[in-house]
């Protein structure tokens, strides 16, 4: 008869202990093909379990073909090759707890998150699963919550002059999930100019897509017209607004230079609105799709950058005739964002939390800005160091006059726990002229935070 020790089952319940006991005999060839297992009866009340037990685990065996049944007659070991005892699996490594925070990170591009206003957004997630909790189970259009378009495209009209219908945006988990929807839909054969030096991920996921990159340099006003004639790209993706990473504003003149590109070529503009809520002086600067009249322009953005880049949520905007062909070609994709967020974040933007909180977040961010960069200005190192900033953005570049290599520089502010971003970095070309320039991301750095990294910062720049 089978005797199996119950006591040694640990946590296991008594019929999954039985059951696999029963299945490593099988597979050892300690029960032959063949062999009649005891009635289930018999064995319950050999090992002093209940009946249910023992066809509980019968039931288990049967079905992943251990066993087989003969009307009246029991479960018999059904042929099974028999496999050596697999080793005990070991115990399950915890996921590493990142290290410690650094005592001054300049690159992680950071949102000031104690100012985001978590009392509304609970309020509006209650609200959601207390007046309409049966929508959160209801499968939401592949393009997106249709509350969620409409606030966007309401929003996209009063804060940017963009004429948008909703049905023309699709939602998705932060831009760069976008940007693999995009390569998709402009095709393999596609050859996309992108901006040199640039925001890298654009680059990588296109690659990783099986598409052609070109890198485009910069001059003063954005892309260069000329590197992007021969580029012999057809499609062009840019952040006119405010470039990521140098703070180029694109002018309208240029504007103008790359919509009339895109019709002579019959070329595609990828608007990649990053970084463009928070200009701290004048209007806000059209954007290239509201002056686009020939259906030549995708715009997108992400709230990674004005609510937080965890939130994993962005949008594009298709001009019609791309619409008809993401509908036809990617129509079968489940939109990426979960129904909650949708709904909530649909909320905030038609409930007018989202503009407050962006002119509260401006306003906080200049003050910011001012004293970080009164800060550099008044610090050890002031006559080395040069700032172009355009009053836009959460970041800035800052020129070092070092002799020393950016990553001679990089590696002893490791050792004091100070994390740089260089503009050599995010170049796909390598150039002199992006030596010994930083790129801040200032908006972690409190008040508070200034005199410590400003020391820091004169410990790692001394000469
Ligand atoms: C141009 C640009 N677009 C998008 C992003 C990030 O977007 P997301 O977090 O939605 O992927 C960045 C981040 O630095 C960026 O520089």
């Amino acid at each position: 008869m089978l005797t199996y020790p119950l006591e040694e089952r640990g946590g296991l319940p008594l019929y999954e202990y039985l059951y696999r006991r029963i299945r490593a005999d099988i597979l050892a060839g300690t029960l032959a093909v063949g062999e009649r297992l005891p009635s289930k009866r018999q064995l319950a009340e050999h090992l002093h379990v209940s009946v249910i037990t023992v066809e509980n685990a019968y039931a288990q065996l049967e079905a992943e073909g251990y066993v087989f049944a003969k009307p009246k007659r029991g479960f018999f070991v059904a042929p099974v090759v028999p496999l050596p005892a697999p080793p005990p699996s070991p115990p399950l490594p915890s996921i590493p707890v990142p290290k410690a925070a650094w005592r001054l990170d300049l690159k992680r591009t950071q949102v000031d998150a104690s100012r985001f206003p978590v009392a509304t957004w609970a309020r509006l997630t209650r609200q959601v699963l207390s007046e309409d909790s049966g929508a959160l189970l209801r499968p939401v259009p592949q393009q997106g919550l249709p509350a969620l378009r409409q606030a966007i495209a309401e929003d996209l009209r009063d804060y940017k002059g963009m004429a948008v219908s909703p049905e023309q945006i699709v939602v998705g988990a932060g831009a760069e999930y976008l940007y693999l929807l995009l390569a998709q839909l402009l095709g393999r054969e596609a050859v996309f100019a992108v901006e040199d030096p640039g925001y890298p991920k654009i680059r990588l996921v296109y690659e990783a897509c099986g598409a052609v990159c070109r890198p485009v340099p910069l001059d003063t006003r954005g892309i260069d017209m000329d590197a992007l004639a021969v580029a012999g790209a057809n499609i062009v993706h840019i952040s006119p607004s405010h470039h990521y990473p140098t703070g180029l504003v694109t002018p309208i003149g240029r504007r103008q230079e790359l919509l009339q590109w895109a019709d002579r070529t019959g070329g595609t503009i990828i608007e990649d609105d990053y970084d463009s809520e928070f200009r701290f002086s004048g209007r806000p600067i059209p954007t290239l799709q509201s002056i686009d009249s020939s259906g030549r322009v995708i715009y997108m953005n992400t709230f990674s950058q004005t609510i937080s880049p965890s939130m994993r949520m962005g949008f594009m905007v298709l001009p019609p005739q791309l619409l008809a062909r993401y509908r036809r070609d990617l129509g079968f994709y489940a939109c990426t964002v979960p129904a909650l967020e949708q709904h909530v974040l649909a909320r905030f933007l038609s409930g007018g939390h989202y503009e407050q909180h962006l002119s509260r977040m401006r306003k906080e961010y200049r003050v910011r800005r001012d004293r970080v960069l009164d800060a550099f200005r008044s610090s050890p190192f002031a006559d080395r160091i040069s700032i172009s900033e355009q009053g836009a953005g959460l970041h800035f570049l800052l020129r070092l006059e070092t002799v020393r290599s950016d990553e001679a520089l990089r590696r002893q502010a490791q050792t004091l726990g100070v994390r740089l971003g260089f503009l050599s970095e995010y170049a796909a070309v390598p150039s002199a002229a992006y030596a010994h320039t930083l790129v801040v991301n200032y908006a972690g750095l409190a008040a508070e935070q200034l005199p410590e990294a400003m020391a820091l910062l004169a410990q790692i720049f001394a000469e």
